[in-house]
């Protein structure tokens, strides 16, 4: 397939999700520049040689000027933000200020310049608790906490700049990214590290003194919540295929990336026991406040929209490469970066 050779500008590229869109994209051929803080991304998550890497701040308008006028980037992907759901709820202004004002001051250089393409990192956060399942386009998005609303408002600002400076979006709204590439080069490393399939590779490796599972009365099967684990890869296919549909002219999309497929935390468990051979320690406790049963989406719409369908549906591919990860050459953890935050 050929690309539109304009430069792609990814912020937030040295995270999780980041560096593996960015290891794709590159991999394909297209001239990327990362701009990323490392307030939690990694130096070393940038593999791809041909990759530039500027450390900066989203916000910081002269320095996006100058990117643009140097590299008349073509379309931005934009995946820097703060992800904590817990501190959103006890400091929602850095959430708003990172998530929302940030993006608006991009968005006002993307303008300036005329660049008119942009992927968005929304997130399953949006619906809140859904009021049917499987999650589709159609729930309606009351996010619960400051992260999910921080999101939701980016969506309401691209559809307002799409009507008033045909700006055109893709608004992909992921579920559990999981997983990480094969050959275990890069991977997820988040600190601190909330979520589900890391932690459960910490207490199987004796980093913390057990696993807490929050619930196992829910009404599910098995009584712990469900959750729909989509392979990062996965996510990153969705983005370059995202790019491709906006570059050939298509209009603003909106939708859900998970794979439809629910798998219980007490599944999770079991899969890191089966791909480790060793028993994880776990420790039940009660419901967390704010956590759904379950979220598992309905992505019809992605294929029919980006042609796109996720091609790991089995959580053992999921947490298969998360083993390899983890006992990779950085254990799981990526050195200190050498740029200082
Ligand atoms: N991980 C998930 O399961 C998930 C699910 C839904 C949505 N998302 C969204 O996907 C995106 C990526 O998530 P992730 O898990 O890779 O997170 P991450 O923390 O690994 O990556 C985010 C990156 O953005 C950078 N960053 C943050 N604020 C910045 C700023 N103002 N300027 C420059 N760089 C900045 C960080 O240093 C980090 O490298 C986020 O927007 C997140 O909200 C993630």
């Amino acid at each position: 397939m050929t690309h539109s050779s304009a430069p792609i500008l990814i912020t937030g590229g040295a995270g999780y999700i980041g560096s593996h869109t960015v290891r794709l994209l590159a991999g394909q051929g297209r001239k990327v520049v990362v701009l990323d803080n490392l307030v939690f991304g990694h130096d070393q998550a940038i593999i791809d040689p041909s990759v530039e890497l500027v450390v900066g701040d989203v916000g910081d308008q002269a320095l996006v000027r100058s990117l643009f006028a140097k590299f008349q980037f073509g379309a931005v992907i934009h995946f820097a933000a703060y992800t904590y759901v817990g501190e959103s709820m006890t400091n929602p202004l850095k959430y708003y200020q990172n998530n929302t004002a940030e993006p608006i001051k991009l968005l006002q250089v993307m303008q300036e310049f005329g660049c008119k393409v942009f992927v968005f990192s929304s997130t399953c956060a949006t619906y809140g608790v859904p009021d049917k399942l499987p999650i589709t386009e159609a729930n309606r998005q009351r996010p619960i906490n400051p992260y999910g609303k921080s999101k939701l408002m980016v969506e309401w600002i691209l559809e307002d700049c799409d009507h008033a400076w045909g700006l055109r979006s893709a608004c992909l709204r992921y579920f559990n990214a999981s997983g990480c590439s094969p050959d275990g080069l890069i991977g997820e490393d988040h600190n601190p590290e909330t979520h589900l399939i890391p932690r459960v590779m910490m207490a199987v490796r004796g980093e913390i003194d057990h696993l807490e599972v929050f619930g196992t009365d829910y009404d599910t099967p098995d009584g712990t919540c469900i959750r729909d684990y989509i392979h990062v890869e996965d996510l990153a296919d969705a983005h370059a295929r995202a790019l491709d549909h906006l570059a050939a002219g298509g209009d603003s999309v909106r939708c859900n990336l998970g794979t439809g497929v629910g798998v219980s935390v007490k599944e999770i468990i079991s899969a890191v026991e089966a791909v480790s051979g060793k028993t994880v320690p776990v420790k039940y406790g009660p419901r967390r406040e704010g956590d759904p049963a379950s979220l598992v989406a309905n992505p019809a719409l992605a294929e029919e929209l980006l042609g796109w369908v996720a091609a790991r549906k089995d959580i053992q591919d999921m947490v298969g490469p998360a083993w390899i990860w983890t006992n990779g050459p950085y254990g799981g953890r990526y050195p200190q970066n050498k740029t200082p935050e």
